[in-house]
C-alpha cells in the first residue's frame, strides 16, 4: 500500500511532467496558462517551475512573456526519466537520491515490482564478489529496477544477461561508432574495457522467483583510474552526452529483453546474447569454487549460464564464477 506522502509526491511529479510537456514545446508560455492547461493555480505553478529550477532544469522567467524552457541539465530527476518514458507500464514509480549507501539497498527495502530507484551518487556502491563501485556524482548511471519473474530458480542466470545486454544494446544504438560487447555473466565492455556491470540480488519462494532486484551502473562522464576501465566521455571526448536519455533506453531495452525471458523466448535472448559477446567462441579461463576452468566457450545456454568445450567434454559454469578470456 501506498502511504498519503507517497502519493502526492507522485502527484508532483506528474503535473511537473505536464508542465515540462507545455514548455519544450513552445517559446514562451504564460503562468495562466499552464495553470489552466493543469487545472492547478498559478502559485502552485510558480512552486513547481521553482521545484525543477532548483534541480537544474534550466528555465527563464520573463516579466511579461512568462517562462521560457532553455534546457533539461544534467540531472536525472523522475519527471525527466517519465518524460522521456513516455506511456510505458513497465515502470511504476521512481524514486530519486541525490546521495544514497546504494541504490540496491533501498530497492530491499522497498521490494515493490517496477519501482525504479535512480541515485546521483552512491556511498557505498556495491559491486559483484563484495566489490565496491565507485562513481562520481552527477556524471554517472546508478539506478536499480525491481521485477518480480515467478520463473523457476534456474533461470537467474538469465537476468544478468539481460542486465547487461540491454546496457549494450542500448549504449549501440544511442551512439554511432561505439561498439559495445558483453563480458560473461555481466559485464559490458567497450574497446576491451569495462564501462558498466550488473549487480542481481534474489527474493525466492521455494523455488520460484519472486523478487528481483537489477542494479546497474554505467560510467558515463566520470574518468575512471583503473586501467581496464572506461566511460562514455573517455570513447565519445567532447560529446554533449544526456545521461536520462541514456537511461530510458536501457530501459526499454531491459523491458524488450524481459518480455522474452516471460514469454519464455529464451533461445531469442541467448542469441542475442552470442551475437554480442566478447568471449563467444573464444579460448576462456574461468575461475569456479577455486577451480581453474579453460576451454573453448560455446556461448550461454538458455538460462545463462556459459557453455565451455573441453576436449569432448562441455561443461555449463553457473554465473558465481569469473571470465578471463585468453
Ligand atoms: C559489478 O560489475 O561488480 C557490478 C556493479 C553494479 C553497480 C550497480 S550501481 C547501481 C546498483 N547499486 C549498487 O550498489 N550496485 C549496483
Amino acid at each position: 500500500m501506498r502511504n498519503l506522502c507517497e502519493i502526492m509526491q507522485e502527484k508532483g511529479i506528474k503535473q511537473r511532467v505536464k508542465i515540462l510537456k507545455i514548455l519544450t514545446k513552445g517559446n514562451f508560455v504564460s503562468g495562466q496558462y499552464i495553470a489552466d492547461a493543469c487545472n492547478i493555480s498559478r502559485i502552485a505553478v510558480w512552486k513547481h517551475i521553482n521545484h525543477l529550477i532548483s534541480k537544474g532544469v534550466k528555465i527563464k522567467t520573463h516579466p511579461n512573456k512568462g517562462y521560457e524552457f532553455i534546457s533539461f541539465g544534467n540531472r536525472l530527476i523522475p519527471e525527466i526519466i517519465r518524460l522521456y518514458l513516455g506511456p510505458e507500464k513497465f515502470v511504476k514509480e521512481i524514486v530519486y537520491f541525490d546521495e544514497v549507501d546504494s541504490t540496491n539497498n533501498v530497492a530491499k527495502k522497498i521490494l515493490k515490482e517496477g519501482s525504479l530507484i535512480v541515485a546521483e551518487q552512491q556511498k557505498k556502491g556495491k559491486g559483484r564478489s563484495g566489490k565496491i563501485w565507485k562513481s562520481e556524482k552527477y556524471k554517472d548511471i546508478l539506478f536499480s529496477l525491481i521485477i518480480s519473474p515467478y520463473l523457476p530458480y534456474y533461470y537467474l542466470p538469465i537476468f544478468n544477461i539481460i542486465g547487461a545486454l540491454s546496457v549494450a544494446l542500448a549504449l549501440n544504438k544511442s551512439f554511432k561508432g561505439v561498439k559495445a560487447k558483453v563480458k560473461w555473466p555481466n559485464d559490458v565492455l567497450i574497446n576491451g574495457k569495462k564501462i558498466s556491470g550488473v549487480l542481481v540480488e534474489l527474493f525466492a519462494e521455494v523455488d520460484l522467483i519472486e523478487k528481483l532486484i537489477i542494479g546497474i551502473g554505467v560510467d558515463i562522464n566520470s574518468k575512471p583510474k583503473l586501467s581496464n576501465a572506461t566511460s562514455l566521455i573517455t570513447i565519445l571526448k567532447d560529446e554533449k552526452l544526456d545521461r536520462a536519455k541514456l537511461l530510458v533506453q536501457i530501459i526499454s531495452e531491459l523491458n524488450k529483453l524481459y518480455e522474452m525471458a516471460k514469454r519464455n523466448n529464451l533461445k531469442q535472448i541467448q542469441k542475442i546474447w552470442n551475437k554480442n559477446s566478447l568471449d563467444y567462441k573464444r579460448k576462456v579461463k574461468i575461475v569456479q569454487n577455486g577451480n581453474i576452468i579453460t576451454g573453448l566457450s560455446q556461448g550461454i545456454d538458455n538460462c545463462g549460464n556459459l557453455i565451455i568445450r573441453k576436449g569432448r567434454k562441455e561443461i555449463s559454469v553457473y554465473p558465481t564464477s569469473s571470465l578471463k578470456i585468453i
